[in-house]
């Protein structure tokens, strides 16, 4: 993989994917290999918005390749407080760092940070855009737990602000696999992400209704409500704890269906869920680690 910058899914072909992947099997199976790898070199952290996995696993990942990190610390105490741009914060940054992770609530933001940096830089999250090292995780966690081929996906919830869901739609047309979309009808997959997909060739299901495709589904991807991109807090009231699912709900699906969330989640996988073989939520975000790992390895 030769990319200077890891800024949307649309950018990973299908050997692009699978060479993360593979690499991320073979740190796993042996992370005695790397652990020094990366010494002397450092990863930028620059969060604009909160995270919790992303942030610590992109940390630990650089920290298991024996190298370190440098984090800009809550927005409020960084100098964008006073006004600095993010052009200007990062060309600073890239001065201390080999590489950046950048977060922002702007859709766009890193496509733009990266034409200021020469050194390689990942999208973390850019507002309602893309998410792609969430989606080479969500990948590896697929091809662990049945495979990435002949496989059928439902992703549901907020498909019009959920940045995972973008990304993950966009790299999965790389594989045979048949793809469903379930939201309310105000949180359908956007436009832009449509067309993308038919460009790929790939067909866009669309469902309100989980029950019409759940006995179909190999892969039940379950996303939060993004509260914070609603401009209306009543549009978020309305769809609020629609889309949940708990036994009772998933009484019809293949005993081998894995469902998997990005995290956090509010009340869309019900905690009884939690004890049952189907769920692959918190391996999956496991997986962030040796994945991140992988992608900095290509990258650096
Ligand atoms: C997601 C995000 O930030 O887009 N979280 C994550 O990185 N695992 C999903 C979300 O916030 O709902």
């Amino acid at each position: 993989m030769r990319h200077e910058h890891l800024l949307s899914a649309s950018q990973l072909s299908r050997e692009d994917i699978e060479t993360v992947l593979d690499r991320a099997a073979e740190i796993e199976e042996n992370p005695a290999a790397v652990q020094e790898q990366y010494a002397g070199r450092v990863l930028g952290l620059c969060f604009y918005e909160p995270s919790t996995r992303t942030k610590m696993s992109f940390d630990t990942a650089m920290k298991r390749l024996g190298g370190q990190t440098i984090d800009m610390g809550p927005v409020e105490s960084s100098s964008v407080k006073k006004g600095e741009t993010l052009a200007d914060t990062v060309r600073v940054v890239e001065g201390y760092a080999d590489a950046l992770v950048l977060r922002h609530p702007k859709e766009g933001s890193a496509k733009m940070a990266s034409e200021f940096v020469d050194v390689p830089l990942i999208n973390a999250g850019d507002g309602a855009g893309q998410h792609p090292s969430q989606t080479l995780l969500d990948l590896y966690t697929i091809r662990e737990n049945g495979g990435l081929d002949d496989i059928t996906v439902g992703i549901m919830g907020d498909l019009k602000y959920g940045r995972t869901v973008h990304s993950l739609a966009e790299a999965l047309t790389n594989f045979d696999v048949s793809q469903h979309f379930i939201s309310p009808e105000s949180l359908r997959l956007p436009r832009n992400i449509r067309y993308d997909l038919h460009d790929a060739g790939a067909q866009v299901r669309e469902h309100t209704d989980l029950d019409d495709i759940l006995p179909e589904l190999d892969v039940l991807y379950v996303t939060r409500i993004q509260r914070e991109r609603f401009p209306d807090e009543n549009e978020y009231r309305q769809v609020a704890g629609e889309y949940q699912i708990d036994d009772d709900v998933l009484a019809d699906a293949k005993d081998s269906l894995t469902v998997m969330h990005p995290l956090p989640r509010v009340d869309e996988i019900a905690p009884e869920v939690d004890e049952t073989a189907v769920a692959t939520y918190f391996e999956q975000a496991h997986n962030g680690v040796p994945v991140r790992m992988a992608l900095l390895d290509l990258l650096l």
